[in-house]
């Protein structure tokens, strides 16, 4: 954690200090009462039958040292309060550096990441632990030092007042410590492991959420209750067996430190009634002994919740060094004619690695000249998709080379190849904005006119401005209030404002009834036109238009050619065509 604190270090030396300055308070308290006792109500009492101005005098000392007393405690309260506001600033900053490095650090991870790791699980590391580390910082390490310091002063106290009831006291505490660390270390294994099973739950419930249309569709509610309860009930089991074994962490802690103290007192008590301890002493050596024990005390939870928060901690930490399996270039090269785009696939081969026993792609070799279109056709499966992922490096392939303008996609930086392209995926999406920001999410810094006028060349504009509230209509969490085919077009839209040279229209259309496809398809034609663009359709009647077309099957490019020379041909093409034009 210490790379988080840094920065703050500055305000970490001033806790501490106010740390000190309350602790060193509290260690002088039981001093006064000592004088108080010896001097003051001992002299007190002996000034009976005493003169006048003897009385007088005990009477003014009394004032003055109950005066100091208050001063004492005064001091104590605001340093206090200073203390809990510098250490909490300091959790809460830290958690929140925190929160925003992992964010950060997980948003840069490859789709690879994902398939593993689930967004549920991740969201619960943002928080729940974070919110764990939050409470260590941000108090449990001060009432901790707080403790030591209680501790550590106390003991000396204790050593200046009596040495030997003090040596009493350090012996038998020490035999009583290491059964205390192996509790703790079983702690901490155990609070890993709950929140790992608050995670799956978390993990869990999202997935559900984002699928509740289906789940009662399927009348599946009841199942689903079930799957999470027993999710939860798992992290109820963990938990419990966590708290039990601090539980019993806490009673032997207390019993052993009260029963050493007792015992100390026990002698003590009989050094008083001797006469070779005066009572006012051994009033303070019980003070400081109740000031050890409670540092002991907290300190024990403490070390009980930084244990909590070290299994917090190895997660995030997990988080924050995971290495996306895309790797940026160390030295970026500049990419050519950075207005254009002319890709070529050079044998290029790809198994994805959740399933490397089937190549996706099976040597593919394609060159598309900068501004002109090609289509990819053929069933599903055979790779389409893929072989954008591969274009946006989504992945790298697993044999060959795929060039933009001559160059390695894998000699450029990530934010150069894909500020190049702009993409239409099969499933569009939308966030939970209004259609302007939505639209406008392709090129930030567009002006209001500039959306108006593509959203015009995509046709979102009719029916955007028959919405309530026209382009300031919120269109619900991933555009639930949507249809499919008005979510396509607002995504269309979206990749024409980008404006880059490579268009990418994965099934760009698919989602559109047959009149507002061919109208959009005019507005893509306009948006194609001087870009290089790679189309994916089923409708073999929306790519008659481009200058090629590739027949994919089974990850293999099995025929490329010209519409027409293709439908001549009497190959798979052929049959597609013949499927869906001769009905
Ligand atoms: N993330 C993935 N992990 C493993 N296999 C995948 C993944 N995505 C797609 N595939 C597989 O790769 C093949 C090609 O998929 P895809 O390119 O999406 O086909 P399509 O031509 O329909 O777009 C399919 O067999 C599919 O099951
Ligand atoms: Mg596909």
């Amino acid at each position: 954690m210490l790379p988080f604190l840094r920065p703050y270090r500055l305000r970490v030396v001033l806790a501490f200090v106010l740390l000190c300055l309350a602790s060193g308070t509290v260690l002088l308290l039981p001093l006064a009462f000592r004088d108080l006792i010896d001097f003051g109500f001992g002299q007190g009492a002996n000034t009976r039958g005493a003169p006048p101005h003897a009385t007088l005098l005990a009477t003014q000392s009394l004032n003055g040292h109950f005066a100091a007393l208050f001063g004492l405690a005064s001091v104590w309260a605001v340093a206090v309060a200073a203390r809990f506001y510098t250490v909490s600033w300091v959790g809460e900053r830290v958690t929140a550096d925190l929160r925003s490095a992992v964010y950060a650090r997980v948003l840069r991870q490859s789709p690879q990441f994902f398939e593993t790791l689930q967004t549920g699980e991740v969201l619960s590391r943002l928080t729940g632990d974070t919110t764990l580390i939050q409470t260590v910082v941000g108090s449990s390490i001060s009432n901790g030092l707080r403790s030591l310091f209680q501790f550590a002063g106390g003991m000396v106290m204790l050593a200046i007042t009596s040495f030997y009831l003090f040596s009493l006291n350090l012996g038998l505490m020490m035999v009583l410590t290491l059964p205390i660390i192996l509790i703790g270390r079983r702690v901490k294994k155990l609070s890993r492991e709950s929140q790992d099973k608050i995670a799956d739950a978390s993990a869990l419930a999202g997935e559900i959420l984002n699928a509740v249309p289906t789940v009662q569709a399927y009348t599946q509610e009841q199942r689903e209750t079930q799957r999470y309860t027993y999710s939860a009930e798992l992290s109820f089991n963990t938990a419990i067996h966590r708290t039990r074994v601090r539980a019993a962490m806490t009673a032997l802690i207390i019993t052993a430190v009260t029963g050493t103290i007792i015992f100390v007192l026990w002698v003590g008590a009989n050094q008083v009634q001797q006469g070779s301890m005066t009572g006012g002493q051994l009033a303070s050596f019980i003070l400081y002994a109740a000031l050890v024990a409670g540092g002991v005390g907290t300190m024990a939870e403490v070390w009980g919740d930084v244990m909590r928060a070290a299994g917090a901690t190895e997660r995030l930490l997990e988080l924050l060094h995971a290495e996306s399996s895309i790797a940026e270039t160390a030295i970026a090269q500049s990419l050519p004619h950075p207005t254009q785009a002319a890709i070529s696939f050079e044998q290029v081969s790809f198994r994805y690695p959740s399933r490397p026993e089937t190549a996706a792609l099976d040597n593919i070799t394609l060159d598309i000249p900068a501004g002109q279109s090609i289509a990819l056709v053929g069933p599903s499966g055979a790779g389409k998709t893929t072989l954008f992922q591969l274009l946006l490096r989504f992945y790298d392939v697993s044999a060959g080379a795929i060039r933009l303008n001559g160059q390695d996609i894998r000699q450029l930086s990530l934010h150069d190849l894909r500020d190049k392209i702009a993409i239409v995926p099969q499933d569009a999406v939308i966030f939970s904005a209004n259609a302007l920001d939505n639209i406008r999410y392709g090129r930030p810094d567009a002006s209001d006119d500039e959306v108006f006028a593509v959203a015009k060349a995509a046709l979102v504009d009719e029916f955007i401005n028959r919405l309530p509230q026209g382009y300031q209509t919120f269109l619900g969490e991933r555009g639930t209030r949507l249809s499919g085919g008005q979510r396509q077009r607002i995504a269309i839209a979206r990749a024409m404002l980008k404006n880059a040279p490579l268009l990418l229209l994965d099934e760009a259309t698919s989602a559109l009834d047959a009149e507002s496809e061919i109208l959009v398809q005019q507005g893509l034609n306009a948006a194609m036109r001087g870009r290089t663009t790679l189309i994916i359709a089923h409708r073999l009647a929306t790519v008659q238009k481009v200058d090629r077309i590739a027949v994919m099957e089974h990850g293999l490019i099995v025929e490329t050619g010209t519409p027409e020379d293709l439908r001549k041909q009497s190959g798979l093409y052929a049959r597609l065509a013949k499927l869906q034009f001769d009905i």
